[in-house]
Formats: structure tokens, sequence, C-alpha cells
């Protein structure tokens, strides 16, 4: 066993921070021999009962949960900041192109190597992430996750139209070559696997109700794909599929609404649609700064309250700008105002960093394995250094309660907080 003696950021059952200024976080083995929290509070409460247990003095710096990126695309990690009039023209003139690289998996293992450094220098330690629609790619994604010993998720790409060659899938091989990751990585070590259609322009419905066909044998299997992002796209569905009741709603006629579903964007949906979404347990992955970078709109979080659906922060990357959950939250804050009319804040700091660590964990269905620093919970925590920067260190030593403290890191924020990452 070992504790760390710091700050400590962690949330209750409702969602709420618990925070000690001078706490402790006590880690060991599981039955299993995997390193999980096993206590977790004020220092001078617990440090009786752990006498023996070597502490390291982390005084000065603050222990949280490792940040949970509901959405990120680990091959569009050189795409960011791809100028393009709207999302389609991303795709067409950036995306597709790069992505027809990942057929090689030496390349891709080198772009996942680098996406892994990145997550950790960012203190993110759980990502749901696209790869390429190459088999390959989804091989070197999780040898780089399982290396790091990472509770990882991603899945091989469903594009069999309306797609470029060097990244177009074949129907029925697609579909073969899916079931074979999911035998083969799904429960390995961390890992998990995400049936992953890209979005349902770029499936032929052939590909789509085989994509629900396997969601259904494999039903703790996720699945991941983007829904209502951009106008263009909307209005391109609704051509494809004019007896749909909504874009949303060609996910449903599939077999691809439920528990362990992720969609990214949820931007244009309707009351109907938000429904949807929570009758079938199916979760929204908000990504502001891609929202805000590629034109696309403005999440509707009192829309989603109101219809009791549940959704987590994202980077999208490459969409999005940045892999730092500091800057998504932030992104995230200034969306929350967008329409905001109510007295009182949009979103607090506390519900902004939920969002990213025990909401997204939630979302993914791991409440209680990650996201959060309770006890059971496995040993994935970001020890942040609040005096990072000459004006983090001016700004937080003012901070008068835990909402300035966490506003002044979310705004202020980026990979100079994170001093370090612990995995378990
Ligand atoms: N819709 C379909 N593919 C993509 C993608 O790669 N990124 C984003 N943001 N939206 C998409
Ligand atoms: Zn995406």
């Amino acid at each position: 066993m070992k504790a760390y003696r710091a700050a400590l950021l962690r949330f209750d059952d409702h969602g709420q921070p618990l925070y000690d200024s001078d706490g402790l976080l006590v880690v060991g083995p599981d039955a299993s021999g995997r390193r999980v929290v096993r206590a977790a509070g004020s220092h001078d409460a617990l440090i009786d009962r752990f006498a023996g247990v070597a502490v390291e003095d982390l005084r000065g710096y603050l222990i949280a949960p490792g940040f949970v990126d509901l959405h990120v695309h680990y091959p569009q990690t050189d795409v960011i900041g791809a100028p393009a009039a709207g999302l389609l023209p991303w795709l067409e003139n950036y995306t597709f192109p790069h992505e027809s690289r990942f057929a090689d998996k030496a390349y891709a293992r080198g772009v996942a190597d680098f996406f892994f450094d990145e997550l950790a220098r960012h203190g993110v330690t759980t990502a749901l992430t696209f790869a390429t629609s190459h088999t390959a790619s989804v091989d070197a994604a999780f040898e780089a996750a399982q290396a790091r010993g990472l509770r990882f998720i991603t899945g091989k790409v469903l594009q069999d139209r309306h797609s470029p060659d060097g990244v177009r899938d074949l129907t029925e091989q697609s579909l073969v070559d899916t079931e074979d990751l999911i035998r083969r990585w799904h429960g390995v070590d961390r890992l998990g696997y995400a049936i992953t259609p890209r979005f349902a322009p770029t499936s032929t419905d052939e590909q789509l109700r085989g994509a629900g066909e396997l969601a259904a044998r494999y039903s703790d299997v996720w699945i991941q794909s983007h829904v209502a992002e951009n106008r263009d796209e909307v209005r391109w569905v609704a051509e494809l599929y004019p007896q749909a009741r909504s874009y949303l709603g060609v996910y449903g006629d599939f077999g691809l609404l439920r528990e362990r579903a992720v969609y990214a964007h949820c931007i244009h949906l309707d009351a109907h649609d938000r429904v949807l979404m929570r009758e079938t347990g199916a979760v929204a992955a908000v990504s502001p700064t891609s929202n805000l970078f590629l034109g696309s709109g403005f999440f509707d979080y009192a829309a989603a309250d109101a219809a009791g659906m549940r959704y987590g922060l994202a980077s999208d990357v490459g969409g999005g700008t940045s892999f730092s959950p500091f800057h998504t939250m932030l992104a995230a804050y200034y969306v929350g105002r967008e329409g905001h009319t109510k007295p009182g804040l949009s979103l607090t700091p506390g519900q902004l960093w939920w969002q990213h660590t025990a909401g997204a964990a939630q979302a993914l269905g791991l409440a209680g394995v990650v996201g959060n620093l309770t006890p059971g919970h496995e040993a994935d925590f970001v020890v942040l250094n609040p005096k990072a920067t000459p004006l983090l260190a001016r700004k937080t030593a003012q901070a008068d309660s835990l909402d300035e403290l966490l506003f002044a890191l979310i705004v202020l924020g980026d990979d100079r907080l994170v001093a370090r990452v612990h995995t378990a």
C-alpha cells in the first residue's frame, strides 16, 4: 500500500465535489492485484488507520481523478487545426486523406504512442476513441494502451459508402473484422471494444444492420458514432433516410441505441430525440472545442437536463482543438452560457469537472471503476500543481472557496498544471 498527502478532490454519488484541503489518498492492490483506492478523505481522520503505510508528502498539490475523454480520434492527432468551411469539407479535404495512412500498422503505432503520451501529459487516463477503418489501426492502439496499462476503448471505423478509396471498407468483411477484434480485445486487461459506425451517411443499411446485430450479441461492448453535429450533415441524412423520424432515429431503427452507446455532438436534436436518448440509455459526448472550431453549434445543456439525458465531456480531437481537459471544460462553460436565462451560473466548476471525470465514467457505464477516487475505484489519478504558472499561483492563492479554486484551474489551466499522472 502507498498513501499520498495533498489536497484531494473527488465526487459524491450525486456528482457533488468533495474536497479536503489536507487530504490523504491510500491506494493498494485489490484481490486481483490491481491498484485501487483503499481510502480517501481528510489526512487527520485517516492517518491513524494507516499507520505504517508509506506516505508521500505532496502538500501544495491537488490530487484529482484522472480525466475521462468520452470521444476522441487518435488518428486525427495531426489533423488538429485544419481549417474548413464546416464538417463535410473538413472530412473530405483533410480527415479522410489523412486517415488513409493508418492502413500501415507501424505508422499507426507511432501516432498511437504519441497520442497516449499526449493524453498523459494532459491528465487523461481513459479515452473512448475512434481508430480508422483499418484493423491495423485498432491493433496498434490496443497494443500501445496495453503496454501502458490503460483503461481504454476503441474500435474499427465502419464506413462502406460515400467515402473515398483508402478509407472505404467492404460491408461483409467490415463486420467479420469487427467481430474478430471484439473476440481478440474486448475485456483483455483494461481494454474494451466499441462498435464504431462513423456516422449514418457513410454506412449502408446492411452495414448498420450488421453493427446493430453485433451490438445485440455483445451487449457489454460499447457503440460509438456521431449524430446531429452540423446542419448540412442533418440535411444529408434526411435525404438518405426519408422514412426515418430523425437522424438519431436512424440509429434507433438499426438497434444502435442502448446503454454503452456514446453519440458525439447531439447538437441538432429535438425534444423527441432527447427522450429517446434517455429511454434507450444512450449518452452524448459533448465536444465544445470541436463544435466551436467547426462552427457546428451549441450543445443545449438545459434541454438535455430537462429530458434527463446523460452526457459527458470530450475533446473530439482533431475536430476539437485541444487534448486539455481544462480547455474543454472552459469551452463547455462558454457553450453553457449560450441561451442561459435562469439566475445563477449556467454550469458550476464542480459540474464541469464532474462531466470530464465521474460523469463521463458514468456515461460509459464505468461508474465505480474509473473517474472518481472513492474507495474501490481503480487508482487512476492526477497530481496538479496550482502554482504551475505565475498567474495560476497568484490566482489560486486568493481563492476563498472551492468554486473559486476550481474556476481558476479551469480558466487558466493546461498541461502545465499536470505535475504527474498515476494509473492503476
Ligand atoms: N462525423 C463523421 N466523422 C467525423 C469526424 O471524424 N469528426 C467529427 N467531428 N464528426 C464526424
Ligand atoms: Zn468525432
